[in-house]
C-alpha cells in the first residue's frame, strides 16, 4: 500500500480548472503528478511545477505508455466536457468522450497495473434534491445528459470494483468557485456559464450586466441556493481521496460540499463588498432546469475520507475578485 501512495499520479484534465488546483495540491503533499490533457479545453499555463502529456482518454497506447514511463500507481479523471446546456444539444459528444473515453482510459489504467481512480463526478447527478441537505444516499436522478455521463461513470467504477481489483472514489462536487490563494492560477471565465465567474465579467469588464435567473422562488430573498465550495477544498478532496484509497479504502460515492446553502443575491452581496461596488445586475426569467435549493450534507466526507471544508463563501469570493482582476490587468 505505501509503494501505491509513494508512486506517480495520472491526472487526466488536469489543465482545466479543478484539475489544475488538485495538481498543485498533490505536489505540495508530496505527491509526484503527471498531468495528461488534450489542451480542448484546458491551458498549458495552468499546469505548475509538473509534467503534461497532451492526449486523448481514449489513446491506449499514449495512455499504457504514460502510466509506465512515469510510474503511475493511481489515477484522478478529470477529463469531461461539462456544459449542461450543450450536453441537451450535442449529446453524442457526452457519450463518446466523457462514458466511452472514461472506460478506455479505465482499461488502459488496469492494464498497466492502475487500480486506484478517483473520480471527477457532481452533485448534478442527484438532479433536483426531494430534500436538502442532500446526502449520499440521496435517489441518482439525472436531468442532463451531462449529469447522466457523470452518474453511468459512477456505475461502472462500481462493476469494475466488481469485477476486478479496482477501487475508486467518485466525488460528487458541488458548486466549484474561487482561485488560488497565491494568485498563481483560477478559472478561466472565457467559456464558463457559471455565477461566479459571470459575475466577475459583469464587474471588470464593464460591457455587460449579470442575468439572474429568476427571484420568483420559494427562498428567503427569492434567488436560487447552492453550495459554493473553494477549488483549494476540492482539491484538497482530491488528496484525501487517494490516501484513503491508498491505505486500502472501499469504492465510495461522496458528496463534496460545505453544507452551507448561499443564495445568489448572498453571492453579488459577498461580491460587493470584496470589489467595493455592486455588481450590475438585471433580473430574468427563471433558467429551465435550475434546482431551487441544494447543498451538501458533508458528514460522509467527513467521516469517510477525514476532510471538511475550511473555507467560506467570503474566501471564495476574495480570492475570485483577486484573481480575474489580475487577469485583466495582464490581458491589459
Ligand atoms: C448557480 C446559480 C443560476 C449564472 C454548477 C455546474 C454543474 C455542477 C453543479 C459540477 C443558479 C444562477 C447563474 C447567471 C444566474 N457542477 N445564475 N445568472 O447551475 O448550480 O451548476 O454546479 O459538475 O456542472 O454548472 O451553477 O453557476 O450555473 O448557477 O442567476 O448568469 O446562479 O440560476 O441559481 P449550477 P451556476
Amino acid at each position: 500500500m505505501t509503494q501505491t501512495l509513494d508512486g506517480t499520479v495520472l491526472v487526466t484534465g488536469g489543465a482545466g480548472y479543478i484539475g489544475s488546483h488538485t495538481v498543485r495540491a498533490l505536489r505540495a503533499a508530496g505527491r509526484d503528478v503527471v498531468v495528461y490533457d488534450s489542451l480542448e479545453l484546458g491551458r498549458r499555463e495552468a499546469v505548475v511545477d509538473a509534467p503534461i502529456v497532451v492526449g486523448d482518454i481514449r489513446d491506449n497506447d499514449l495512455v499504457t505508455a504514460t502510466c509506465n514511463e512515469h510510474g503511475v500507481t493511481q489515477l484522478v479523471h478529470f477529463a469531461a466536457y461539462k456544459a449542461v446546456g450543450e450536453s441537451m444539444e450535442t449529446p453524442s459528444k457526452y457519450w463518446r468522450n466523457n462514458v466511452a473515453g472514461s472506460v478506455e482510459l479505465i482499461e488502459a489504467c488496469l492494464a498497466s497495473g492502475v487500480n486506484h481512480v478517483v473520480f471527477s463526478s457532481s452533485c448534478s447527478v442527484n438532479g433536483t434534491p426531494e430534500v436538502v441537505p442532500v446526502t449520499e444516499t440521496a435517489p441518482i436522478r439525472p436531468e442532463s445528459v451531462y449529469a447522466e455521463s457523470k452518474a453511468m461513470v459512477e456505475r461502472i467504477l462500481h462493476w469494475y470494483g466488481q469485477t476486478s481489483d479496482l477501487r475508486s472514489v467518485s466525488l460528487r462536487y458541488f458548486n466549484a468557485a474561487g482561485a488560488s490563494f497565491d494568485g498563481r492560477i483560477g478559472e478561466d471565465w472565457t467559456h464558463s456559464q457559471n455565477l461566479v465567474p459571470l459575475a466577475m465579467k459583469a464587474l471588470l469588464l464593464r460591457d455587460r450586466r449579470l442575468k439572474v435567473f429568476g427571484t420568483d422562488y420559494d427562498t428567503p430573498d427569492g434567488t436560487c441556493i447552492r453550495d459554493y465550495i473553494h477549488v483549494a477544498d476540492l482539491a484538497d478532496a482530491h488528496v484525501k481521496a487517494l490516501e484513503y484509497l491508498g491505505t486500502g479504502g472501499d469504492t465510495v460515492a461522496v458528496n463534496v460540499g460545505t453544507g452551507v446553502g448561499s443564495s445568489v443575491l448572498d453571492v453579488l452581496d459577498e461580491t460587493a463588498r470584496a470589489a467595493g461596488e455592486q455588481v450590475p445586475y438585471d433580473i430574468a426569467p427563471r433558467r429551465a432546469g435550475d434546482p431551487v435549493s441544494t447543498y451538501a450534507d458533508p458528514a460522509f466526507a467527513e467521516k469517510t475520507l477525514g476532510w471538511k471544508a475550511q473555507h467560506d463563501l467570503a474566501a471564495i469570493v476574495d480570492s475570485a475578485y483577486a484573481w480575474h482582476k489580475s487577469q485583466l490587468n495582464d490581458d491589459r
